[in-house]
């Protein structure tokens, strides 16, 4: 190849190169970017927190539910306490109080625990854990109590902490297991619990069947606001 020869084919190579670099700059001015102002796409979903004013939950009938209640799955779950909590009598405290005998004990009073204000103004109004606050604390205790320190996400499976409080209850608890109620268990939107007179419900035909079936097999919220008519 002569050196002429060269420089041609090199002047060809450079041109080109030129002519390239001279497409991919005009090629900016042309083409522009669209701006992305959200990051990809929106998907609903309702999130399940337990924060916020979700739909009261019917509450149990401690007098049915503590005597079905499954002790030894309460110690299971308990499992998910044990990192913070000891329940044994005379135990230690950890991240959390002991809870040898909390139920029936006053919220924030176990001794040698440094309770948060949110625990101490709860305290201030609630005299006693009995088992439906801690129902409803153990479901999701920083929605239920502003400031507490236990940081624990909850247990959002109602026979999880029904069985978790019986446990507990067999751990020193000192409150009895209230009389059953199975007409407000029945027709929980009926009548809340505050309503329902003992004497009505011991009575055998609170309990008869066609008076308890459509509460308990439909909770619909016409059937359930019909009150019993006998
Ligand atoms: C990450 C640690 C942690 C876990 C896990 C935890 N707790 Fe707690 N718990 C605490 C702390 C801390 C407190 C004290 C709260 C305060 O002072 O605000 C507390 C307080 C309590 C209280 C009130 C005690 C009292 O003396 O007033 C109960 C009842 C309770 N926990 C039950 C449970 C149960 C049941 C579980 C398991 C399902 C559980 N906790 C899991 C840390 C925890």
């Amino acid at each position: 190849m002569s050196d002429l020869t060269f420089n041609k084919y090199a002047g060809a190579v450079l041109a080109t190169a030129f002519v390239i670099a001279g497409l991919v700059q005009l090629s900016g001015g042309v083409f522009s970017e669209e701006k992305v102002t959200k990051p990809g796409f929106v998907v609903a979903v309702q999130e399940e927190t337990g924060a916020g004013p979700a739909a009261p939950e019917v509450p149990p009938d401690w007098g049915t539910v503590l005597k079905t209640a499954d002790v030894s799955a309460g110690q299971a779950t308990f499992a998910k306490c044990q990192s913070c909590h000891n329940a044994d009598s005379g135990g230690p405290n950890g991240t959390g109080p002991n809870l040898w005998g909390v139920v029936g004990r006053a919220p924030g009073s176990h001794a040698g625990f440094a309770y948060s204000d949110g625990m101490k103004a709860f305290a201030a109004k609630q005299p006693v854990w009995d088992y439906q606050h801690i129902y409803e604390f153990v479901k999701g205790p920083q929605a239920y109590i502003q400031g507490t320190k236990m940081t624990f996400v909850g247990l959002k499976q109602p026979e999880d902490r029904i069985n978790v409080i019986a446990f507990l209850r067999d751990h020193g608890g000192t409150l009895p297991i209230p009389a059953p109620n199975p007409a407000a268990a029945a027709a929980p939107a009926a009548a809340p619990a505050a309503d329902a007179k003992p004497d009505a419900a011991a009575k055998p035909d609170a309990a008869k069947p066609d008076a308890a079936k459509p509460g308990a097999e439909a909770p619909k919220a016409d059937a359930a606001k019909t009150p019993p008519t006998k």
